[in-house]
C-alpha cells in the first residue's frame, strides 16, 4: 500500500529517535519515498548520515542549507506529502505543533501539510500524564491528526510508565493500514466543480463571488487519497493540488464549466457541484473597457447561466452519484430540500452563512446534509479537510450501493 506513496519522517530530540532508523528503512523497503526533517535536537541523538542514507534524500534540519545557502520550502513539502509521520514526537514539539509555533522545519512543514498526520509520542511518564501534554494532544486529535498512543514499559529515565514511543514495526503498521483501508475508491471516478466563476463585463472587469475553493480542492484530495480517479473543474482560484490522481481543468466562466463537465460527466461514477457558479452572465460583453466619462448610469443586461448540477443529472446514468451544495443566508432547510429535488442530486451539504465558521473564504465550515432518502445529518464545525472527510464519507456508501 505504500508503493510510490511520500512520506514526511519528522524526528525530534528524544532517545526514541534511534528507532526511528528502522521506521525509514521499513517505509523505504516497502517502495515509499521519504523525507526525513530532523529537529536540531534530533540530531544530537542520531546522525542524519544515517537517515540520510536510509532515505536516499538528504536530511533537512533548517529552513536554509548551510552551504549552497538552498532555501527549504515547507509548503512546497507540505504538498509533496501524502503523508507525515512525527515519530518521536516530544513534549514541547507537540505543545508547537498544538499551537503553531513554527520556529523549526518540522513545525512549518506540518503546519503546510495537506496530507494526513501521524504521530508517535514519547517521553518520561509524568512528562505524558502532564494535563498540559494530554491537552495539546486532545488539540492535534480534534484538528484530525493521528496519536499513535505510546506503550508503558520502561523509560529512558529508567522509570517505568506510559511513554515509550510504540516501536517502528508498528508504526509502519498503522500506516500500512491507514493507506489500505482508504482505497475504497480505487478505479472510480469523480468529478468536482470548485471555486467561483467569473462572468465578464468588459476587458477588465468581472462579475464574481468570494469562493475561494478550499471546499472543492480538500474533497479533490480527499477522494484521491481514497484511490479515485479526479476531474478538478475549477474556476478562477489561488490554490494548488498536487496529486497524481487529480486531473485539473481549469475554466473562468460558467459557460466553460458547464461545457467541462459536460465534456467528463458521462464517464463518473459521482460528481461533487461544490462551485460557487454565478447565476447570471452578462448579455453583450463588452468588446473595449466601459468608460465612465460616457456612461453616467451604465445599465448591464444580464441573462441566466447554465444549472450545470441540474444539467449534468438529468442525463444522469442509473448508479451514478450526485451531490451538490446549498449556501444559504436565510430559510435555508427549505431552500436545500428544494435544491436536493429540482437538481436530482442524491445529498445536499448545507452551509448556512449564519453560523459562524462557515462559508466562503474560511478554513473551517459547519454543514448539515440532507439525504434524497428524507435523513438530516448534523455536523459540527470542523476543518474543511475534515468536512470533506465526512462528505466522501457518505459519498462512498452512496457509491458501493
Ligand atoms: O441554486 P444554487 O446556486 O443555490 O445551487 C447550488 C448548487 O448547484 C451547488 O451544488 C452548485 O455547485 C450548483 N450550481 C450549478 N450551476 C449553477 C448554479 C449552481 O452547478 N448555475
Amino acid at each position: 500500500m505504500l508503493q510510490g506513496k511520500h512520506i514526511v519522517v519528522g524526528i525530534t530530540g528524544g532517545i526514541a529517535a534511534y528507532k526511528t532508523a528502522t521506521l525509514v528503512r521499513l517505509l523505504v523497503k516497502a517502495g515509499a519515498e521519504v523525507q526525513v526533517i530532523m529537529t536540531p535536537n534530533a540530531r544530537e541523538f542520531i546522525t542524519p548520515v544515517t537517515l540520510s542514507t536510509l532515505s536516499g534524500k538528504p536530511v533537512i534540519s533548517e529552513f536554509f542549507t548551510a552551504n549552497t545557502g538552498q532555501w527549504n520550502s515547507h509548503v512546497d513539502l507540505g504538498l509533496w506529502a501524502d503523508a507525515m509521520v512525527i515519530a518521536p514526537a516530544t513534549a514541547s514539539t507537540i505543545a508547537k505543533m498544538a499551537h503553531g509555533v513554527a520556529d523549526n522545519m518540522l513545525v512549518t512543514t506540518y503546519l503546510s501539510a495537506k496530507a494526513p498526520v501521524f504521530l508517535a509520542p514519547a517521553m518520561d511518564l509524568d512528562m505524558m500524564a502532564h494535563p498540559t501534554t494530554r491537552h495539546n494532544l486532545d488539540l492535534l486529535r480534534g484538528y484530525g491528526n493521528h496519536v499513535i498512543e505510546p506503550r508503558e514499559g520502561e523509560l529512558a529515565s529508567h522509570l517505568v510508565g506510559k511513554g515509550r514511543m510504540e516501536e517502528p514495526e508498528n508504526i509502519f503498521a498503522v500506516l500500512d493500514a491507514f493507506f489500505a483501508s482508504r482505497q475504497e475508491l480505487a478505479g472510480k471516478k469523480v468529478l468536482i466543480t470548485a471555486g467561483p466563476t467569473h462572468e465578464r463585463i468588459d476587458p477588465v472587469r468581472f462579475i464574481g463571488n468570494y469562493s475561494s475553493g478550499k471546499m472543492g480542492f480538500a474533497l479533490a484530495q480527499e477522494c484521491a487519497d481514497r484511490g479515485a480517479h479526479v476531474t478538478l473543474v475549477t474556476g478562477p482560484v489561488a490554490l494548488r493540488l498536487a496529486h497524481p490522481l487529480v486531473t485539473r481543468v481549469d475554466v473562468t466562466s460558467a459557460d466553460e464549466m458547464h461545457q467541462a463537465v459536460m465534456e467528463h460527466f458521462g464517464e463518473q461514477d459521482a460528481a461533487i457541484f461544490c462551485a460557487a457558479v454565478a447565476d447570471y452572465k452578462v448579455a453583450n460583453v463588452a468588446t473595449k473597457k466601459i468608460k465612465r466619462e460616457h456612461n453616467e448610469n451604465p445599465i448591464i443586461e444580464l441573462v441566466k447561466n447554465p444549472d450545470i448540477a441540474a444539467s449534468a443529472a438529468a442525463s444522469k446514468r442509473s448508479g451514478q452519484v450526485t451531490v451538490g451544495f446549498a449556501l444559504e443566508t436565510d430559510n435555508e432547510e427549505f431552500n436545500a430540500q428544494d435544491k436536493l429535488q429540482r437538481k436530482n442530486l442524491d445529498f445536499i451539504v448545507l452551509n448556512s452563512l449564519r453560523d459562524k465558521g462557515a462559508g466562503f473564504q474560511t478554513d473551517t465550515n459547519k454543514v448539515t446534509i440532507f439525504t434524497r432518502e428524507g435523513d438530516t445529518l448534523r455536523y459540527d464545525t470542523k476543518s474543511k479537510r475534515l468536512v470533506a472527510v465526512d462528505i466522501v464519507d457518505l459519498l462512498t456508501k452512496y457509491m458501493s450501493r
